[in-house]
């Protein structure tokens, strides 16, 4: 069923478009529509919501990143974010008015699940899940649900449920924020932004071929370095991620203001370096930290906004990305670093859909 396409992950990448637009179909339509997504309890759940624990692991806790600088600067609504394997062992502090949530492609991972299953204290609100696949054990045990429909993931390298599961908490942190002062008129906005994203992917993804040109420089090498700042942090985590998972070459994501604090070190010409830059706020303060990585020989490789005023140099190396609300800037930003850690992953011969040790739903502890 791969039909035109050589890899499972290859078509979920270029299904994107199609999987947002069905998981935002119908639900988007106004300010007020937005909870319904989440179920019938939803209403009276989110008003009662003060602060939000987000439970997840691997890329759907990269989502969970994104989701709390968002819900942290839209809403104004506190936000923690953990992987399941640790948030489920150690003690923890719940705050009055809590909103656990949990956030998985399969929902049934293990670790998650007993995250969820832990949820004991009598100040959590609601537990809600952000899922791939209805009737899973997170849908069944949890009172809310957001289903993602992204339809099904083949390949392990998690993609479109990714994109997919930001979509759907961008919602989250829309239907939050009515309650919390985030008004009509901003909110109007971010759905018109959110409407754009399957044709804004669409344009990403379009960059397939310069991204295959650019992927032969990172082939022959060992460790790749990804940096973001802000809410393009996690991006870089989850393009350091998807890269090291499928080609298995080492992969470490920074925010770039850490740069300077012992990673710089490691920089040399042998050590290709990619960022994420969106034209936002820190793009100034992002080209500083990219000077430091230029003055040790580093070969950088830069995703910017058309508009970012930079452009390729001596070891620089740009692609420009169409202009990108920043709203939904991480979304779109995801898309190039997919197809960078594909084109790579092909070019090195590995399995691509089914890397070594790795299963794609990991019910074991
Ligand atoms: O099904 P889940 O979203 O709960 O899975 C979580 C992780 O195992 C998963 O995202 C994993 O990190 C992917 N293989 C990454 O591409």
């Amino acid at each position: 069923e791969k039909g035109e396409y050589r890899h499972f992950m290859q078509k979920e990448i270029f299904e994107q478009p199609a999987a947002i637009q069905r998981t935002l179909q119908d639900r988007i339509d106004s300010p007020e529509a937005v909870s319904a997504a989440f179920g019938d309890r939803a209403e009276a759940i989110f008003d009662r919501v003060r602060t939000v624990q987000i439970v997840a692991c691997g890329t759907s806790y990269h989502a969970g990143m994104v989701a709390r600088y968002w819900l942290e600067a839209l809403a104004g609504i506190p936000c923690q974010v953990e992987v399941a394997s640790e948030f489920r062992y150690r003690q923890h502090v719940v705050p009055e008015g809590t909103l656990f949530v949990t956030i998985s492609q399969s929902g049934e991972t293990a670790d998650t699940l007993a995250a969820l299953r832990d949820t004991r204290s009598d100040n959590y609100v609601g537990r809600l899940a952000i899922c791939n696949v209805d009737g899973s054990s997170l849908v069944r045990e949890s009172e809310l649900t957001f289903l993602t429909k992204a339809g099904p993931e083949i390949g392990v390298a998690s993609t479109k449920a990714f994109t997919t599961q930001l979509a759907g908490l961008m919602m989250l942190v829309l239907a939050l924020g009515r309650r919390h002062g985030l008004g009509d008129e901003r909110i109007e906005t971010i759905l018109g932004e959110l409407r754009q994203l399957p044709n804004l992917i669409e344009q990403a993804a379009a960059l397939d071929k310069p991204i295959e040109a650019l992927s032969r420089a990172f082939v022959e090498k060992n460790h790749t370095l990804f940096l973001g700042r802000g809410v393009q942090f996690p991006v870089a985590l989850e393009g350091a991620l998807k890269l090291k998972e499928i080609s298995y070459i080492h992969a470490e994501a920074y925010p770039a203001g850490e740069l300077k604090h012992g990673p710089l070190a490691l920089v040399d010409k042998e050590m290709p370096v990619v960022a994420v830059a969106p034209n936002d706020e820190l793009l100034e303060k992002l080209k500083s930290n990219l000077q430091e990585v230029r003055a040790r020989g580093g070969e950088l490789y830069l995703f910017a906004d058309k508009h970012a005023r930079v452009s390729d140099g001596e070891g620089i190396h740009v692609l420009h990305l169409p202009a990108v609300p920043e709203s939904i800037a991480p979304i779109v930003y995801t898309v190039p670093l997919q197809l960078l850690s594909y084109h790579v992953a092909v070019l090195r011969g590995t399995d691509v859909d089914q890397p070594r040790n790795l299963a794609k739903s990991v019910t074991v502890e």
